[in-house]
């Protein structure tokens, strides 16, 4: 098959494009640095043409709702559109599990916001929720992070090594459209603040943390907001396994 990967120059997109590579297909990674620009709308119809499906993996770093609920949803629009115009039968989007449950957090709202584009779209879909990847809890930290001090939330969450969610997607745009969602996660459970402290241990960073649910994610959260459904897709790798690794944040 020939897959365009949107963001396929990211994380995940590179990630997901060796996968679908290594099985023989054929895939077609872009982002602006590859000089196509799906919130302009700019290279759209080359990247499609001749694709039989689409993985959107695109990502902004904004921190603003209103500016990254318009990322993504114009970037949502505009990849439609052009998949409608070159015959791609399949859109496979990446969501995040339990983004219903908090409606403050900027990045929450502009997934619901492709989701809700891609669901009432003219174009076949599945959309793959996943949980948080390994490096969330560092990542959250870091937001707050001043003078050696970080607040994090007590989430009990199921962390998906990246490596298994570039592994699910390739799965799912490989399949017929599901026209549903699947949620993917880890194979256990985890405190996630237990994962940041262990985090920066293996990368020897001294930060001392101070759990509380008056940061960036609130009681909204608690209990099992974030853990994936029972169907859910399990991949393998335990974020014990990641911490081995030396907890690489992919990049
Ligand atoms: N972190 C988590 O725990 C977690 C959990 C579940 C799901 N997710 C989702 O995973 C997705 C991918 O994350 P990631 O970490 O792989 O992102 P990333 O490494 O930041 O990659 C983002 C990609 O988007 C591309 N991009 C940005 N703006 C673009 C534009 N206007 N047109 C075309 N491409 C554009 C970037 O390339 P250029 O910069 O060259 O344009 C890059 O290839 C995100 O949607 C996120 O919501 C994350």
């Amino acid at each position: 098959m020939r897959i365009a990967i949107a963001g396929g120059t990211g994380r995940i997109g590179r990630l997901t494009s060796a996968v679908l590579e290594s099985a023989g297909h054929q895939t077609v990674p872009f982002g602006r640095a590859a000089g196509i620009d799906a919130y302009a709308g700019r290279g759209l119809d080359d990247a499609l043409r001749g694709a039989d499906a689409l993985i959107d993996v695109t990502n902004t770093p904004a921190s603003d709702k209103a500016e990254i609920v318009d990322f993504f949803g114009t970037v949502t629009s505009n990849l439609l559109a052009a998949e409608e115009r070159a015959g791609v039968r399949h859109h496979v989007l990446l969501s995040i599990v339990g983004i219903d449950h908090n409606k403050r957090a900027p990045h929450y709202a502009g997934k619901r916001e492709q989701e809700r584009l891609v669901e009432s779209g003219p174009v076949p879909w599945s959309i793959v929720r996943a949980t948080q990847f390994h490096d969330f809890a560092a990542m959250v930290a870091s937001w707050s992070l001043r003078d050696g001090t970080a607040t994090i939330a007590p989430l009990l969450v199921q962390p998906i090594a990246q490596e298994d969610v570039a592994a699910a997607l390739a799965e799912v745009a490989t399949a017929p459209p599901l026209n549903d969602l699947l949620d993917i996660a880890g194979p256990e459970t985890q405190d996630l603040v237990d994962m940041a402290r262990r985090t920066f241990a293996v990368r020897g960073e001294d930060v001392k943390l101070v759990p509380t649910w008056r940061g960036a994610f609130g009681t909204d959260m608690a209990g099992e907001a974030l853990l994936p459904g029972e169907n859910a897709w399990l991949g393998p790798t335990t974020f014990d396994a990641w911490l081995a690794a030396g907890a690489p944040d992919g990049r």
